[in-house]
């Protein structure tokens, strides 16, 4: 049986509505059990505990339904978007190397328990580099509905503070939070806080914030995904690069990956003039996934604005390039 102590704990922080010392302290009830020689119930408990953690994940987080508002949980409200994305890897086009990667992914977390058991962890930790518009935070959504998680947005310029030492204690409550729930933790633009330690001057604060990532991740045992994405790759500390399990870097589309996005998003619609979708991929080549998604949907609009019956290729096309003269 579990110490008095234990059950006494459990019931105060349960009163609190302190979740993380709740199952913090089931945690310790459940290894002390097994220390006695009862592992099955202790298995028992710590697949309760798993459950009980990833149902009351979405639950808290959907805020009218939160009813007592601890205070590390306001500040981590503070620091993270919460989003429920409902796409599927199946919704992306990528190169078959990153597809099988992720699909290893969802399927090691899918097989959680069984690895465990014979002492190993899934993949958690991802690094994804490459130009934007290129499925990064994409993948992030995608791999959280196929796992059926919430995706935890870290919100970097929140997590930053001129108080020296606050962004250290900020980002505990990230790290700490991982472990009470179970979610996919996305720090995204990590380049802000990933950069070169010995770059800038003025940098010290994030310095040090680096620092603790590295110390947190490192020592991370939770079971939540942790991903952070960047544009700029070069910039990142050479000390990140071993402490992710995988690095994924995002191409620019090929043709053929074109192809793939135009067939999904114009699938429906007939198209207007000669053009085969290879010759309008290979005019599109050089744009990132998201410039052809969103002239994809400026010439459906189009479309339906003039009461035409087709596609017009040729505003897929004028769109991306009008663009491009006014960036200029
Ligand atoms: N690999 C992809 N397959 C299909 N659509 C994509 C892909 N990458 C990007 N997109 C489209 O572009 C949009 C923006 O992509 P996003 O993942 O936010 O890019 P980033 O790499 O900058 O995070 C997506 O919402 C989607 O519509
Ligand atoms: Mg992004």
């Amino acid at each position: 049986m579990a110490a008095a102590d234990q059950i006494k704990s459990l019931i105060k922080s349960f009163g609190k509505g302190d979740e993380a010392r709740f199952f913090a302290t089931a945690m310790q009830i459940a290894a002390s059990e097994a220390r006695k020689g009862h592992s099955t119930f202790a298995k028992e408990l710590k697949s309760l505990i798993d459950q009980a953690k990833s149902e009351r994940t979405s639950a808290l987080f959907e805020k009218e339904k939160v009813v007592s508002i601890t205070r590390s949980k306001r500040e981590l409200d503070e620091l993270i978007e919460v989003i429920h994305p409902r796409i599927k890897l199946v919704d992306m086009v990528l190169p078959k190397q990153i597809e099988s990667l992720l699909n290893r992914v969802v399927a090691e977390h899918r097989s959680f328990e069984q690895l465990s058991k014979h002492g190993l962890s899934p993949r958690r930790k991802l690094l994804l580099e490459g130009p934007p518009g290129c499925g990064k935070t994409m993948t992030t959504h995608a791999l959280a509905g196929e796992l059926g998680l919430s995706v935890f947005v870290v919100r970097l310029d929140g997590l930053i503070s001129k108080f020296m030492g606050e962004s250290i204690a900020k980002l505990r409550i990230i790290f700490d939070a991982m472990q009470s729930y179970k979610a996919v933790y996305l720090f995204d633009e990590f380049d802000s806080i990933g950069a070169k330690r010995n770059q800038g001057s003025d940098v010290g604060e994030i310095r040090r914030v680096l620092n603790s990532f590295l110390i947190n991740i490192e020592k991370d045992t939770s079971s939540s995904l942790i991903i952070a994405a960047t544009n700029l790759p070069d910039t990142l500390d050479s000390a990140l690069f071993r402490r992710f399990d995988d690095i994924i870097e995002y191409p620019m589309p090929s043709q053929e990956d074109i192809i793939q996005v135009l067939k999904k998003h114009l699938r429906s619609f007939k198209m207007a003039g000669s053009m085969s979708l290879d010759e309008l991929a290979e005019h599109l080549i050089g744009n990132s996934f998201a410039e052809i998604v969103r002239a994809c949907e400026e010439a459906i609009k189009e479309m339906i604005i003039s009461n035409n019956k087709t596609v017009s290729e040729k505003h897929v096309q004028n769109f991306l390039i009008s663009r491009k003269r006014t960036e200029q």
